[in-house]
């Protein structure tokens, strides 16, 4: 870690230990495990209580207004549980979350985060290699779609659909600073550059889109994109 890395950090602990619900010991695990693999973790802080609270939107109707039935929600990319924190506050008993990450690090510091409770499930893998045997009325995915590339995205958007219930939404994030910088240097002629994933994604959410928001205090801003992908037959 040089200098340069240090001061971002101790900039971002600083500014949003205070504000949001992430340990100080959350903001430095996050930014270590981007360092180490950038396009794998895909953010350089835990999401914010803000971004949270949007991701959240289907679980907490479905709370609502599914009286009794017990509820299968799927969280792809849980990192240091900061977003799975607010999914497990709108958990009722009879509800379960399965949280799917492919680190073993975070995979350790999320079951100890939520080891009381019982319908709250770790699983440490692929989310492309979890097969559950259920559906989930809600997806919730803030995986970095943009930086892990077009062969991924294009196999993990029907593989969400395809444990999807038929009433499933699936809730995503993308940065549109990513986005900008990437259009910015594929148009300055950058040929490492492709522009292929978030053609790919534009194209699934035009198909799909329910609803969108643009949440501010995150670092960076997020775009939060909630696509239905219910089967309506
Ligand atoms: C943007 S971060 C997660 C943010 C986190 N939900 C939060 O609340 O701060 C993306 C996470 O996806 C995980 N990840 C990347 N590829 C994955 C895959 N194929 N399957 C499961 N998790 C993956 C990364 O390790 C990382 O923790």
């Amino acid at each position: 870690m040089n200098l340069r890395h240090v001061g971002t950090l101790i900039f971002f602990v600083g500014c949003f230990a205070i504000i949001d619900t992430a340990t100080v010991a959350e903001y430095i695990t996050v930014f270590h495990k981007y360092l180490e693999n950038p396009s794998q973790m895909g953010e350089i802080a835990p999401m914010s209580k803000s971004v949270g609270k949007e991701l959240i939107k289907y679980v907490e109707k479905n709370s609502l207004y599914k009286n009794g039935e017990g509820q299968y929600y799927l969280e792809a990319g849980g990192g240091a549980g900061a977003v799975s924190v607010c999914i497990v506050e709108k958990l009722r008993p009879q509800d379960h979350l399965d949280i799917v990450e492919i680190n073993p690090q975070l995979c350790n510091l999320l079951r100890i985060k939520f080891k009381q409770y019982k319908n709250v499930s770790v699983h440490c893998c692929s989310v492309l290699d979890w097969h559950p045997g259920y559906t989930y009325d809600v997806i919730i995915s803030t995986l970095p779609f943009l930086s892990l590339g077009i062969e991924f995205a294009r196999q993990a958007i029907p593989y969400f659909q395809s444990v999807a219930s038929d009433t499933c939404m699936f809730s995503c994030v993308e940065y549109p600073i990513v986005t900008k910088v990437k259009m910015l240097a594929y148009r300055l002629g950058l040929n490492t550059v492709k522009l292929d994933v978030q053609q790919y994604m534009a194209r699934v959410r035009s198909r799909y889109l329910k609803e969108f928001k643009t949440v501010y205090s995150n670092i960076p801003p997020t775009n939060i994109y909630h696509l239905d992908f219910g089967k309506h037959v």
